[in-house]
């Protein structure tokens, strides 16, 4: 988080950390339970971040609103955000329904893009939620948590790094062969998945 992101939010800024801060410690907190009754601990790894300026302001000159603070926090589902890796696609499933049953969110859409894919590969389960924002005039915002396997966030990742590289000469051999890795790590997560449970039974 830069000083020129701090500067855009302003006075919104700390508000968005403690939102942020609630939303992780309730996360965590539900992890926990899952843990504990669990035989394997459901997560690689959480990132959380307040989202740049810079992408703040490109999303609602795309989506066509003014570019200031107010704007991003009424229009916008993902200034504060927060991505759950976890090891297995079943994982994925059981937190998300803890979270529905039991983190007292309100939870406005669920995008599962592991059941359906989008057509470049890319898999993950969005949910946007509403939380209460400690503001007068914004009672709440949008936030989102991601939620993918190991697998499908090294995709993700990857995929994000290549996407800015401009004047592709071959771009839809390339597209098509970063959509082939997709489903092969599909596949594998599948496979990874089978094995886990017959291990399991024994
Ligand atoms: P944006 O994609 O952010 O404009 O929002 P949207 O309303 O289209 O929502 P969507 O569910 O498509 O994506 C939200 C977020 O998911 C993005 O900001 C990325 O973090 C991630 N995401 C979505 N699609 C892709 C993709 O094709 N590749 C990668 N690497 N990430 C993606
Ligand atoms: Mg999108």
């Amino acid at each position: 988080m830069e000083y020129t992101d701090e500067k855009y939010y302003g006075t919104y800024f700390m508000k968005l950390r403690r939102a942020q801060d609630q939303m992780l410690a309730t996360i965590y907190q539900l992890l926990e339970e899952i843990t504990k009754d669990a035989e394997h601990a459901p997560v690689e790894h959480i990132r959380s971040r307040i989202k740049s300026m810079d992408s703040t302001r490109e999303k609602l000159s795309k989506l066509g609103y003014s570019q200031d603070v107010r704007s991003a926090l009424i229009f916008l589902s993902d200034i504060v955000g927060v991505r759950i890796v976890t090891h297995f696609v079943g994982d994925v499933y059981s937190i998300l329904d803890k979270l529905q049953k039991d983190s007292g969110w309100k939870i406005a859409i669920i995008k599962d893009y592991i059941s359906n894919p989008k057509p470049n590969g890319y898999r993950s389960l969005h949910v946007i939620l509403e939380i209460p924002f400690e503001d007068e005039e914004i009672p709440s915002i949008m936030t989102e948590i991601q939620l993918r396997t190991i697998a499908m966030d090294c995709w993700a990742s990857l995929e994000h790094q290549m996407k800015y590289k401009k004047n592709i000469s071959n771009e839809a051999l390339i597209e098509s062969e970063l959509k082939r890795c997709a489903d092969e790590i599909a596949s594998t997560d599948l496979s990874m998945e089978t094995i886990r449970e017959m291990l399991l039974e024994q």
